[in-house]
């Protein structure tokens, strides 16, 4: 009801404040006799941590995980698996100036008004902190989904105008685009954008290989209707496709159903699932993160008085949110996907299927 945990069968609950002692997690679900050490974890949290490049929060966070049961002798028992990082470089003074102010485009007016109280520093609890232990979680469901033969990538796709062409998985820059050739035009705009003191949006692709057929349930539990929550619940996300996405809108039924062969399908708009149930087809999934709304250009807003004031944001701030978001964009794709996998098996255990894509 509160909505601090996600899953079915395989369950993560988080906890814990950008500006508080702690963030923590419980997994519950995780199947047992999987090999897991803080390393596994860690490996993956370092990918999302802040501070690794100029072109993100210089917020120095060393996101070191603990954890604290449903492990033994280095695999997980199957009970609670219960993780958690200290808070390290909390700078709370920097947002002594949000106390009574709410920043346009964050969650401060909306917390304020559901709970009458919100813990201002940092974004609290709608900082973007609160993903690390997502990513945590996502570390221990990629662990399970790879002894399954299931793999998911992924990185930015498109940044403002700049749009990747030639997708390349392991590529690595400091932008995790996945398109090499446009990194200097990158360095570029971004240069121009810090100095204009503005942010930018961004488009994140997700990619799910090796996807058995059959997982996902009609008809409010469809496949795509779960990886949609998945990706929306990720702070700034504002639009989420699937397969050919929004540009089924200028297509032709001729050229957007995929036709299918004895060895599978001949095209894939459809993203790997039809009828809310995956086809065994690649499933790509796009997500387009909104530009950071705290940014230090003045603006006007409303302070807790409803009088109208003029507020600088201060603090360290990610200028493109969406070159931070793809551990953890993949995180939920994995703990999403290894989910319905597991509801799969609980119903239809005894199905034999035969169709090889
Ligand atoms: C990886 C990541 C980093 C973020 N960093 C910031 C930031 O530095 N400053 C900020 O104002 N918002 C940041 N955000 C976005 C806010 O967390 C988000 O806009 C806020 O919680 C309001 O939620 P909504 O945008 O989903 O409505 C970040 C989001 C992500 C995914």
């Amino acid at each position: 009801m509160s909505g601090n945990t996600f899953g079915t069968i395989f369950k993560l609950t988080t906890f814990g404040e950008s500006h508080g002692s702690a963030l923590g997690a419980v997994i519950d679900g995780c199947p047992p006799n999987i090999e897991l050490d803080e390393s596994v974890i860690q490996q993956d949290l370092d990918r999302r941590k802040p501070g690794q490049s100029k072109f993100v929060t210089q917020r120095k966070e060393g996101d070191k995980v603990e954890i604290l049961s449903g492990v033994f002798e280095g695999v997980t028992t199957g009970t609670p698996i219960g993780l958690i990082i200290r808070n390290e470089d909390q700078k709370s003074k920097d947002y002594a100036n949000l106390k009574d102010k709410f920043r346009p485009g964050h969650a401060d007016i909306t917390y304020q008004e559901k709970y009458g109280i919100r813990d201002y520093r940092g974004g609290g609890r709608a900082s973007a902190r609160e993903t690390a232990m997502r990513v945590a979680g996502g570390a221990i469901a990629k662990k399970v989904l790879s002894s399954l033969g299931v793999k998911v990538r992924g990185g930015v796709v498109q940044v403002g105008d700049i749009k990747a062409k030639d997708i390349n998985y392991e590529t690595k820059n400091e932008f995790n685009f996945l398109d090499e050739s446009k990194v200097e035009e990158l360095k570029e705009f971004f240069a121009k954008l810090n100095k204009e003191q503005d942010s930018i949006g961004a488009k994140i692709l997700v990619n799910i290989s090796g996807m058995p057929s059959g997982i996902g349930s009609p008809v409010f539990s469809k496949l795509d209707a779960e990886l949609a929550k998945a990706m929306m619940s990720v702070n700034a996300v504002k639009a989420v496709e699937i397969g050919t996405g929004c540009d089924v809108v200028t297509m032709r039924g001729s050229e957007n159903r995929d036709k299918i062969n004895k060895s599978g399908f001949e095209s894939n708009n459809s993203g790997g699932i039809l009828g809310g149930i995956s086809n065994g087809d690649e499933i790509n999934i796009y997500a387009s993160l909104k530009p950071t709304s705290s940014i230090s250009q003045k603006t006007k807003t409303l302070d807790i008085n409803n009088d109208e004031v003029e507020l600088q944001v201060k603090g360290r701030h990610d200028p493109c949110v969406g070159l931070r978001a793809t551990p953890i964009l993949e995180a939920m794709t994995v703990m999403c996907i290894l989910d319905q996998i597991l509801i799969d098996r609980g119903q239809c255990f005894n199905v034999q299927r035969d169709f090889k894509n």
